[in-house]
């Protein structure tokens, strides 16, 4: 009986490892599998890179044609394969048209006369800078499948928890402490309950009398015990106390709604649109200001709906193509009508970063001067949906950094003989922000 058991037991073994075994391989031979699809594919896909493409496309033609809907021109989606198979035309046509869509219409090609009268005569712009190598970049990217929306999980959590790292710390440590206090004082429990066990099975009477004191009366009748939890509730609160009157007037992680859900991720990171674009000042002057209407609407008169590849599981299509409604009823553009119909209503950005009125901060000697990138200060701000601060913004911070940070003294007339009289004064080959006279009160304080 016995033995039989066992061999059904190794039988069993047997079968799962054969079961574990099979299905193993054939993963590994799915996996192969695909890799070698990725790799055909990419091999096939080899004439154009559709990055490179996408912000090709998204600086040049963006403007009249969008990828699946008729705008100024025609949707562009798989515009090779659709002119191959209705019209025979080659990439080589393709080329020519978009260096020279007017010459060829003159030169009498009949599709680019067919297309020219189909969208009235409206004109393509010529683009002869761009090389055959661009133009297979955007047909690359044209000839992508269209890509269904894309949830991006965690992309909130993580601005949150970046924003607030400070405080967890402080919470484990306390949460530690919690715990240790119950182990203890369990432990405590059980060894009392052992002994008292002990005592009992040696014939030791146990004083009963404890049990009838209740457990509070004997705890204040203990004046070590009583000194001991005092002496850590005062500390406990001076903790508290301390930490709160120094994070007041630190805003950090501070993240206001504002009156149109503007993504930085979506700008600046998924199209790539330099900050500078929008925060010009930021190079030249004190501040870097926050872009006027106009500068949205340089794009926004041809961008009036997102991309459903945009929309992810939190933000939708629609709420995003809302979003841009707003934008055109604070600039007073009317689609319909393609023009401005009236003055709008200047849109009440609220201000996050904000240092006190005495302090002077400068971002053109930081970002021209010193060459820091604003996402040194800023954080991560092309993946911020919605915008936040990053650094604390205390003098603690701004000291840290002109302590650990060179100048950039190479290529700076200005800096050559300051830097020879320093360095030797020093006796080192860097300078520190520091040794220039970055920590003296004056340079920040008024
Ligand atoms: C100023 C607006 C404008 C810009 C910018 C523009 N196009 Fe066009 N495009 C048109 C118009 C309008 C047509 C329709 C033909 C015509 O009227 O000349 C067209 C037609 C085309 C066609 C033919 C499509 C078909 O279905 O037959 C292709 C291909 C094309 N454009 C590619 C591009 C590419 C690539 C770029 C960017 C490098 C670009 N276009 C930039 C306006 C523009
Ligand atoms: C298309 C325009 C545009 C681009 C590009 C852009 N921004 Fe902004 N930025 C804005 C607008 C509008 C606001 C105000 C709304 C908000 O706070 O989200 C803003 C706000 C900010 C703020 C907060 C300002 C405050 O109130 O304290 C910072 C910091 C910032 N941007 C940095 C950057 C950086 C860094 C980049 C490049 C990675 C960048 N921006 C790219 C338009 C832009
Ligand atoms: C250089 C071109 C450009 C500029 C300038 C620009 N945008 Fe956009 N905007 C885009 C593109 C591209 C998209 C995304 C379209 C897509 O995903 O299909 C977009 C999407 C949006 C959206 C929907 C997604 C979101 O962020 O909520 C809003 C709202 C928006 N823009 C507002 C603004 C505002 C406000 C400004 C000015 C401060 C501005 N845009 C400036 C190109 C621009
Ligand atoms: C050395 C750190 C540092 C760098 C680098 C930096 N910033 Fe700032 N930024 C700040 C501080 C500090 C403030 C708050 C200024 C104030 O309140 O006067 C600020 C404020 C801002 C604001 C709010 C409006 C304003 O001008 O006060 C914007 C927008 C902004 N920065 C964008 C940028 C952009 C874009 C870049 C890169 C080109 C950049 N910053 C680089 C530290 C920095
Ligand atoms: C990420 C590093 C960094 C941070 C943070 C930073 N700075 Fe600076 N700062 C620099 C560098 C680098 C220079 C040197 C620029 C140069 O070459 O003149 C500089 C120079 C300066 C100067 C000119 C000093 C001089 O000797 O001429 C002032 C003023 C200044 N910073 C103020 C601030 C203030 C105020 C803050 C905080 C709100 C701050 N900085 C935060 C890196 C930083
Ligand atoms: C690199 C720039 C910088 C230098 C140098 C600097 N400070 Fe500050 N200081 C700041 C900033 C930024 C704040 C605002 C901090 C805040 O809002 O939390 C500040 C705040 C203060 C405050 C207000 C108290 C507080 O913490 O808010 C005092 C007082 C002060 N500084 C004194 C000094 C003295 C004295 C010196 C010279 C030994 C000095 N600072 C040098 C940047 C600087």
């Amino acid at each position: 009986m016995k033995k039989s058991y066992q061999s059904l037991e190794v039988n069993l073994t047997n079968n799962m490892i054969q079961v574990i075994y099979r299905k193993l391989t054939s993963n590994i031979f799915r996996f192969g599998f695909v890799i070698l699809l990725t790799f055909t594919t990419t091999l096939s896909a080899q004439e154009g890179d559709s990055a490179k493409g996408k912000s090709l496309f998204n600086a040049n033609c963006a403007a009249c044609h969008t990828l699946d809907k008729k705008m100024t021109g025609p949707a562009l989606r798989n515009v090779e394969q659709r002119l191959a198979d209705d019209e025979g035309l080659d990439r080589e046509w393709l080329y020519t048209w978009v260096k020279n869509s007017a010459g060829m219409i003159k030169s009498g090609d009949a599709y680019a006369n067919k297309i020219y009268n189909e969208y009235g005569g409206a004109a393509m712009t010529a683009f002869p800078q761009l090389s055959n190598e661009d133009i297979d970049n955007i047909l690359a990217y044209t000839a992508e499948e269209k890509k269904a929306p894309t949830p991006v999980p965690g992309s909130e959590i993580t601005a949150q928890t970046t924003a607030t790292t400070g405080g967890v710390s402080n919470e484990i440590i306390l949460g530690a402490l919690a715990i240790l206090f119950i182990l203890l004082a369990a432990g405590l429990f059980l060894v009392n309950k052992t002994l008292r066990r002990f005592a009992s099975a040696q014939g030791i009477e146990v004083e009963e009398d404890s049990k009838s004191t209740p457990l509070w009366k004997a705890f204040i009748k203990n004046q070590f015990l009583m000194l001991v939890t005092a002496i850590f509730f005062l500390l406990a609160s001076a903790y508290f106390a301390f930490g709160y009157f120094m994070q007041i007037g630190i805003d950090q992680g501070y993240q206001p709604i504002q009156e149109i859900h503007y993504s930085h991720k979506i700008h600046a990171g998924d199209n790539g649109i330099d900050c500078k674009y929008c925060h010009s000042s930021a190079r030249t002057s004190k501040t870097s200001g926050i872009p006027s209407l106009n500068v949205c609407m340089n794009c926004h008169k041809s961008i009036y709906e997102v991309s459903p590849e945009t929309a992810t599981a939190e933000y939708s299509k629609e709420f995003y193509d809302g979003e841009i409604q707003k934008l055109y009823a604070a600039a007073g553009w009317s689609d319909e009508e393609q023009k401005y119909v009236n003055e709008g209503t200047p849109v009440k950005w609220t201000r996050i970063h904000n240092l006190p009125d005495f302090v002077y901060f400068n971002h053109s000697q930081h970002v021209t001067v010193a060459g820091v990138e604003c996402q040194t200060c800023h954080g991560p701000v092309e993946e911020m949906e919605i915008m936040y601060q990053h650094a604390p913004l205390t003098m603690g911070w701004c000291i840290e950094c002109h302590r650990t940070t060179n100048v950039n003294v190479k290529d700076n007339a200005y800096y050559t003989k300051i830097h020879e009289q320093l360095t030797k004064k020093y006796g080192v080959d860097k300078l520190t922000v520091a040794m220039q006279g970055g920590l003296e009160c004056g340079k920040c304080h008024y």
